[in-house]
């Protein structure tokens, strides 16, 4: 059993996790428009692993005998003019999904819930990752993507991205 405190914020946390996906599945298809497939690859990878950390969690919440809870998921309603900004929102994206995942920590601490604390472990790893991958792409393009046969090495470099499973077991 876990607290309920705990248990509505990791609920909560399937759901921007899967709007995570959702958000990745628009940058996706908005390159894919643009033709840059590489871009396009890289983010709809992206979305694979957004729903993995979905499942993650919803995995903990079974594990523990708790109930999921599913519920809504937002559109996002973006508007991108350039090629640099759905990279930005990606970036900023990232930095609240750690701010939501240092929430939960935060109360799993406050308790002494060291399980849900060690499960989390590895999200907070990983959203280093996250973060550090969505700057780069923009450092990357801000230093190639101003020139056409930059734009063309960088999107066959991100054409290159596959798709590897999360590492974390519940
Ligand atoms: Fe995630």
């Amino acid at each position: 059993m876990l607290n309920k405190e705990i248990v509505a914020k990791i609920n909560k946390q399937i759901n921007f996790e899967l709007y995570s996906a959702y958000v990745y599945l628009d940058i996706s298809n908005y390159y894919a428009d643009q033709n840059l497939n590489g871009f396009a690859n890289w983010f709809k990878i992206q979305t694979q692993e957004e729903r993995d950390h979905a499942m993650l969690f919803m995995d903990y919440l079974l594990q523990n005998g708790e109930k999921i809870v599913l519920s809504d998921i937002k559109a996002p309603s973006f508007a991108f003019t350039d090629f640099r900004q759905p990279a930005m929102e990606a970036y900023e994206h990232e930095i609240k999904v750690t701010a939501s995942i240092h929430d939960i920590y935060g109360a799993a601490y406050e308790i002494k819930d060291f399980r849900t604390m060690q499960f989390l472990d590895w999200f907070v790893k990983e959203q280093s990752e996250e973060e550090k991958n969505t700057d780069e792409i923009i450092k990357r393009y801000d230093l190639f993507g101003n020139d056409a046969k930059g734009l063309y090495l960088l999107d066959s470099e991100l054409a290159a991205r596959v798709y590897t499973p999360p590492t974390l077991v519940i």
